[in-house]
């Protein structure tokens, strides 16, 4: 059994081999037209591809100046990425715990730790559910700035409104297991003009214009470097994967969902505890994961992988993991929902076009041997 599987296939080599028939295999032609293709997908103004969430994150960190001395709040319950690119840039990343019962960074406990330092916040839509955008836009100073973790949500939305519109700018991952992919990649999405234009240089070492504009016109032209920046662009050569990945993610959708209700319904009345749907969202369904009491986690793991069901974590709390507890001395007690979520949590395989054998195999294998062991 597989824990995940792609929807491409060697019929998708189309696309790259067009980029081979032209001079230019980075940033060029093909990314301005899936750049275009994400700016209607999500009504707004620019995007721009990059090699990967974390990149982007950092191209985007460094385009809005923020660095030591500032503050950027990001929940406990994510990916070290989120919080990892805070800390490069010697910002201190200010954690905040999530709802019990979501998951999610609530607007109530992230405006309780905004500070006279606080620049940025990063929420993240955990396994494909938005969190309450309007009403943590609502919650926080207007001089606070908004970067959307969208690494788990493309294609989900909350009261109808996709990500994007009550913050600054979106940032989503086309790593290898996401909902659109391409290996590696990601995009960063905004109708900020003044934003943009940063992101354009901070995406590419801060150089004034990208290669493939530098010889355009015939003629070399100088760029200058005017602020910091990283080396995030995407090749085109990977670009080429999303244009059809794209187009079709919406009509993909529902065997995601039928596939996540599927799991929900055989597992509502046992022992383990389910993420809470809020009303008014469509969740993207990237990951469903499950909890069970801590103490029985890695036997519950253990029999699931005896059984044949591969699984994994996401994600054990970040400020607990060693280089932040050793930095900033947290506990268990810090942010406690996070810690034991974290502690009891196991991801269950999902993809569209998973046979329904397999499927049957992870409920049955749950319903008998983990609730055994968690009872
Ligand atoms: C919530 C979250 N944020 C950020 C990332 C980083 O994405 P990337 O691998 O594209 O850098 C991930 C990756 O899994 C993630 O799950």
């Amino acid at each position: 059994m597989q824990f995940y599987r792609h929807g491409l296939s060697s019929a998708d080599a189309k696309g790259i081999a067009e980029v081979l028939d032209t001079p230019f295999l980075t940033s060029g032609g093909v990314g301005k037209k899936v750049e275009a293709q994400l700016c209607e997908f999500f009504g707004q103004t620019h995007a721009l591809l990059v090699n990967s969430w974390t990149n982007g994150a950092l191209a985007a960190i460094l385009a809005m100046d923020i660095g030591p001395g500032d503050e950027v709040i990001v929940p406990a319950q994510t990916f070290i990425a989120t919080a990892n690119m805070v800390e490069l840039v010697g910002a201190k990343p200010v954690f905040v715990d999530v709802d019990p019962e979501t998951l999610l960074m609530t607007p109530e406990l992230t405006a309780k730790a905004v500070t006279k330092n606080t620049k940025l916040v990063i929420p993240v839509h955990m396994y494909g559910q938005m969190c309450d955008m309007k009403g943590l836009r609502a919650a926080l100073p207007k001089s606070v700035r908004i970067l959307e973790d969208c690494a788990h949500c493309f294609e989900g939305t909350r009261d109808g409104e996709p990500p994007g519109k009550h913050s600054d700018l979106a940032i989503y991952s086309f790593y290898a297991t996401k909902n659109v992919t391409c290996g590696e990649g990601g995009a960063i999405v905004t109708s900020d003009e003044d934003l943009f234009g940063k992101l354009q240089q901070t995406r590419l070492h801060g150089m004034s214009a990208i290669a493939a504009d530098r010889f355009k016109s015939g003629q070399y032209r100088h760029w200058d470097m005017a602020r910091l920046g990283v080396k995030a662009n995407l090749p085109d050569l990977l670009a080429a994967l999303l244009p059809n990945q794209i187009a079709t993610i919406r009509e993909r959708l529902p065997a995601r969902t039928a596939l996540s209700d599927r799991y929900r319904d055989a597992f509502a009345n046992l022992p383990i505890r389910l993420a809470k749907l809020d009303k008014g969202s469509v969740s993207a369904e990237h990951l469903f994961p499950i909890h069970v009491k801590p103490a029985q986690r890695d036997a519950a793991i253990a029999a699931l992988n005896e059984a044949g069901v591969p699984v994994t974590v996401n994600y054990r709390s970040v400020p607990t993991l060693t280089y932040y507890r050793e930095k900033y001395g947290f506990t268990p007690a810090s942010f406690p929902v996070s810690y034991e979520w974290g502690e009891g949590e196991i991801t269950l395989p999902l993809w569209p076009g998973m046979p329904d054998a397999d499927i049957e195999q992870v409920i049955a294998t749950v319903k008998d041997k983990v609730v055994k062991l968690v009872r």
